[in-house]
């Protein structure tokens, strides 16, 4: 009899187990994607000013690098719809949003720097300059 309440214990225990297992990563998961559709930049990095802002030849060049390297997934227009970001998990920003546009330069500058994972750092890809031009561009893309 006493065999028989060990056994039971285990047949009820191992399924509940792995029960709370499985719930516990979805709700991770969960959190986890909460946190990334809310990425933001530290208050820091509204004081970094933009030494190319509004400037045509900053803007040709940012345009170039970005529909080299960002428009596979943030789409040519800049609003989320490139066909690389189609299966991402948070999908490309729409960079044209009032969500993106209302942020300073130096935030959308601290982004592009530091990425965030499905999209890259490009600290090390570009140039601090390159990376300024591309927040020209991007102010150009939020006007259209
Ligand atoms: C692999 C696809 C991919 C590429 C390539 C990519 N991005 Fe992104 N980007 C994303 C995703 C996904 C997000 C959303 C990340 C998040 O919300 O956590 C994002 C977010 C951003 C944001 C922040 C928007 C916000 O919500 O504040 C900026 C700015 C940005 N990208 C600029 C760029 C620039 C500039 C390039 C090219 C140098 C680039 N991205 C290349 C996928 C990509």
């Amino acid at each position: 009899m006493k065999l028989f309440n060990i056994k039971f214990v285990y047949i009820l225990l191992i399924p509940l187990a792995f029960f709370v297992f499985i719930g516990s990563t979805s709700e991770k998961s969960i959190i986890k994607t909460l946190e990334k559709s809310g990425w933001k930049a530290p208050p820091e990095a509204d004081n970094l000013k933009n030494p190319l802002k509004d400037l045509e030849a900053a803007t040709e060049e940012g345009e170039i690098i970005f529909n080299q390297h960002c428009a596979i997934c943030h789409g040519e227009n800049g609003s989320g719809d490139g066909i690389a970001g189609i299966g991402l998990n948070p999908r490309p920003a729409d960079l044209t949003s009032e969500e993106v546009q209302k942020q300073s330069d130096g935030a959308i500058f601290w982004k592009i720097t530091t990425g965030n994972p499905p999209m890259a750092s490009y600290e090390l890809i570009y140039s601090e300059k390159q990376r300024w031009q591309l927040v020209t561009y991007i102010r150009k893309l939020g006007q259209n």
